[in-house]
Parts: structure tokens; C-alpha cells; sequence
């Protein structure tokens, strides 16, 4: 029986189908794989998943592992095109980065020689983001990287929120294929400045700590676009919310965005470590860890997670 069909309203059903919808996901972690390309992210719990939902009156409810802090990693991406976006406006955004999903690996560069103009296809993947971290206004990386942190602390409403150090170091220490990327743009003239640096100002957005809390929080902030609506502050405009909400649709979960679009049907944006960050708009924010990836890099018992909640909860908008 789905929720149309049941006489309870929305929040109450959710809260007490989401314990068991989340054991049954769990069973799909062993068939996933923890990340092992950043060594660091291969010391994560195989078998965790953790779900956080927020509402606008800041009702909220958890299930399973929701307490375990990990990196944003790519989820982090949206949040640094909206800063620069803020910092820069449209034109110069889309003068460096396009608009379109490329059907690769998030971190795959095939395409950035073959199709011209030889900028990154879009701002979500490895070599989009690294142009946007170039954008970020500040006289240096570490004016830049603070400029980042103190964004994102604002949108978590967690003043709390800092860099997992042994995470940031591990990836700088294993990143020649960003690293390769990142100079190709260089080359490319899509990168000004010192490549190194650029690389450190993202390798830092990347390390951010959150819990499924914060993923929730900075998800309600755009699912009401860019107005917190629980204290009523503007953070975002609303015109650059849209922009980061369409990328998530298109390609907040890479090369299976298609898929999620059809099975799912919501803004989402996952990250390596295994979060993913969406929303209900207009009533949800929702943060989710499951360190356990599919082949395509998305956690796959949130992915399994937010299938079983949108088709019960009737929750696509398509
Ligand atoms: O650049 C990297 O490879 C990581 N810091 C982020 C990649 C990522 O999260 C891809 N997500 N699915």
C-alpha cells in the first residue's frame, strides 16, 4: 500500500515506514564497494546507511547509522557553483563551464579534447568543478578555501563544520588524475593562475566533515530556493538555486542521472564517501550515507533508499 492510498497525513507515514524501508536498502551494501581511490575513504563502514529528513517548521526524523560524519566530497560542487556563481554571475560561470551531462565517469576527461570548445561539459564533474574552484573570489587559496567554509556553515547552520584533514591529505597525495585535468585546462585556458593552488582550494571543499543533519539543512535551504525556511533568512537567489537544482536533475548523480531521474524523479547530488544530498521541494531537505558505492560511484542502498521513498511517497515530478 503506498502512502496515496493510506489515511494518515504525509509526515506521520513516512516516519513510520521509513525504520523498515531503510533495513531492507541495508541488505544492498554488500554488493556495493567502499571508495578506495582516495585511500583514506576505504576506512568507511561497508554495511552503514543513515537517513536525516527536515521539514519547514524544522520537524526532523532519523534512521539508522544518521550520527556518522564523513566528507562532502562531490556534494560539495553544487554548493561552490552557487558561491561562484554569487561571486561572478552567470555570463563568467558559463564562459568557463557548459551546461550539459556527458554520459562519463565523474572523473573521466575524454571529452574535454574531443568536443570544442574544450571546457568541461558541465559544473558537477571532477574537471567542471575544478573551473569553478578557479572562481571563488579571494586574494588567496587559503582566503578562498575560508570563503567556501564559512558558506557552507551558513547554509548547514552549523558553525561547527571544518575540513577532515587526513581525507584532504590523502586525496592531495593521490590526486594525478585531477591533478592531470587540471593542467589540461590550464593549457586549455579554461584555468588562470597557479593550477596547484586552484587544486588545493578543491581538494579542501571536497575534505568538508558533515552528518546527514547538515546535508538535510543545506538541502531545505534549496528546496525552498535559497530562503531558509525555518528562520526565514535569504542565503541564495533564487535565480542560481534553479541553475543548481536543474545540474542535479541532469547530473547530480553522474553518468546514472538518467536513470535516477526516471527511478526517483528529484534534484539529487551524491559524493564518494557515500552521501547523497536531495529534497522534496517545497516541504523536504534530506541527507543520506551509505559508504557502500554502485559501479557508477553512487551509494547504492541510498540510491535503493530514495527509490523505495519517492515511488511509495508519490514524490517525482515528472
Ligand atoms: O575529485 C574527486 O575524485 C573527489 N574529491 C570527489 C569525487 C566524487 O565525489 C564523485 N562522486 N560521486
Amino acid at each position: 500500500m503506498t502512502f496515496a492510498h493510506h489515511n494518515s497525513n504525509e509526515w506521520d507515514y513516512l516516519k513510520q515506514q521509513l525504520p523498515q524501508w531503510l533495513e531492507q536498502s541495508r541488505e544492498q551494501c554488500g554488493s556495493g564497494k567502499v571508495a578506495s581511490y582516495i585511500p583514506e575513504l576505504s576506512k568507511a563502514p561497508l554495511e552503514a546507511l543513515g537517513i536525516h529528513v527536515i521539514d519547514s517548521k524544522g520537524n526532523l526524523f532519523t534512521a539508522g547509522n544518521s550520527e556518522l560524519a564523513f566528507t562532502m566530497q562531490s556534494i560539495s560542487k553544487v554548493f561552490t557553483l552557487l558561491l561562484a556563481l554569487m561571486d561572478n554571475g552567470k555570463d563568467v560561470v558559463f564562459d568557463k563551464v557548459g551546461m550539459e551531462p556527458t554520459g562519463d565517469s565523474f572523473n573521466s576527461m575524454l571529452k574535454l579534447e574531443l568536443v570544442q570548445p574544450g571546457i568541461p561539459f558541465n559544473p558537477l564533474i571532477n574537471a567542471g568543478a575544478i573551473a569553478i574552484s578557479s572562481l571563488i573570489a579571494g586574494g588567496s587559496p587559503a582566503e578562498k578555501s575560508e570563503r567556501v567554509l564559512q558558506f557552507f556553515r551558513k547554509l548547514s547552520f552549523n558553525d561547527t563544520l571544518t575540513y577532515d584533514q587526513s581525507v584532504y591529505r590523502s586525496e592531495a597525495d593521490s590526486a594525478d588524475l585531477n591533478r592531470s585535468m587540471a593542467y589540461f585546462l590550464k593549457d586549455n585556458g579554461v584555468l588562470k593562475g597557479n593550477v596547484e593552488e586552484v587544486l588545493d582550494v578543491y581538494f579542501h571543499h571536497c575534505s568538508i566533515q558533515v552528518t546527514c543533519a547538515d546535508l538535510g539543512r543545506m538541502a531545505l535551504v534549496l528546496a525552498f530556493d535559497g530562503t531558509d525556511p525555518i528562520t526565514g533568512i535569504h542565503l541564495i537567489p533564487r535565480q542560481y538555486v534553479q541553475i543548481a537544482k536543474t545540474f542535479m536533475v541532469t547530473c547530480g548523480m553522474y553518468n546514472a542521472s538518467g536513470e535516477f531521474a526516471i527511478e526517483v524523479g528529484l534534484p539529487a547530488k551524491s559524493g564518494v564517501a557515500g552521501g547523497i544530498l536531495t529534497m522534496v521541494p517545497g516541504k523536504y531537505g534530506i541527507g543520506i550515507i551509505g559508504p557502500a558505492l554502485n559501479p557508477k560511484g553512487n551509494s547504492i542502498a541510498g540510491v535503493h533508499l530514495l527509490e523505495t521513498m519517492s515511488r511509495e511517497m508519490d514524490w517525482s515530478l515528472f
